[in-house]
């Protein structure tokens, strides 16, 4: 519960995403609680992307830089991070305002836990190496854009994109879950590769005192809902228990829409 009270997420059995007081989102707190360091949890999915996105991008070189999008970025850069060196562009589209000036501030001036995350993503990786000044680069390529991913999908416009705790994390729904999924992988040309995370068994969560909905999901509700719209590659289960109480570890899934 907030200092003022209940908010609305607590006092409602159903949160749709438009219930939620996204204007409101605390980014620094978020930031500091979430990427202030390194987690094991991240560096696990870190290493499972990068590696997929590597294996993608470098087995039919030559071939041009990708038009790139990543959903929901709240105040996280390592997913565009990792799309780096195969895009000229990377939208990073956001529905809270609070979210997107957090970003425009920190391309500008990054906070220094962004150099240990391009560490992790780079480690091992000749193809992420390459770039010798990956926080430039990024502030070069990124585009901080407004966006709801509730009217994102049909134009079919990006050749690679990531979505990082978005789908389950901002609604109770399972039908937003869902629709969330697909438009994110709708916006995707045919063919085109992608990486996304979600909380396994989330109950919502805190940022500052506000409080967020999210939708429990397992590993099998993000095959069932990729199977119609992806070929999948991966769906991997993350152990991970000591960011916040109500959830149990986290789910990244990669692979090609259809
Ligand atoms: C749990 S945070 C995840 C942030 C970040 N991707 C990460 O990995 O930590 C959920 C994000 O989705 C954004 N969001 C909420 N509703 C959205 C919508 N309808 N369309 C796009 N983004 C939305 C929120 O503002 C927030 O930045």
């Amino acid at each position: 519960m907030g200092d003022s009270g209940p908010t609305i997420a607590e006092t409602l059995d159903e949160v749709s995403n438009e219930d939620a007081p996204w204007d409101y989102f605390d980014s620094d707190s978020y930031f500091w609680h979430n990427y202030g360091h390194l987690r094991a949890d991240d560096k696990q999915i870190i290493d499972i992307v990068a590696d997929f996105f590597v294996h993608c991008f470098d087995r039919d070189r030559p071939r041009n830089l990708a038009n790139a999008i990543d959903v929901g970025s709240g105040t996280n850069l390592y997913p565009a991070m990792t799309m780096l060196p195969f895009a000229s562009r990377v939208t990073l589209f956001e529905r809270s305002p609070a979210n997107r000036q957090w970003l425009i501030d920190a391309l500008n001036e990054p906070q220094g836990s962004w150099d240990e995350f391009w560490k992790a993503v780079a480690a091992g990786r000749p193809t992420y190496q390459r770039i010798r000044k990956p926080l430039e680069v990024l502030a070069m390529r990124a585009w901080v854009t407004k966006g709801n991913v509730f009217a994102l999908g049909a134009d079919d416009k990006y050749d690679l994109g990531t979505m990082f705790f978005v789908a389950e994390s901002i609604t109770t729904r399972d039908d937003e879950f869902r629709r969330a999924t697909l438009n994110f992988v709708d916006s995707l040309k045919p063919g085109s590769p992608f990486a996304a995370a979600f909380m396994c068994r989330s109950e919502g969560y805190f940022v500052g005192s506000t409080f967020f909905p999210a939708h429990s999901i397992d590993i099998t509700d993000v095959e069932m809902c990729l199977a119609d719209i992806a070929r999948i590659s991966q769906i991997e289960k993350v152990a991970s228990e000591d960011l916040r109480a109500g959830y149990s570890g986290m789910i990244v899934a990669t692979g090609w829409k259809r």
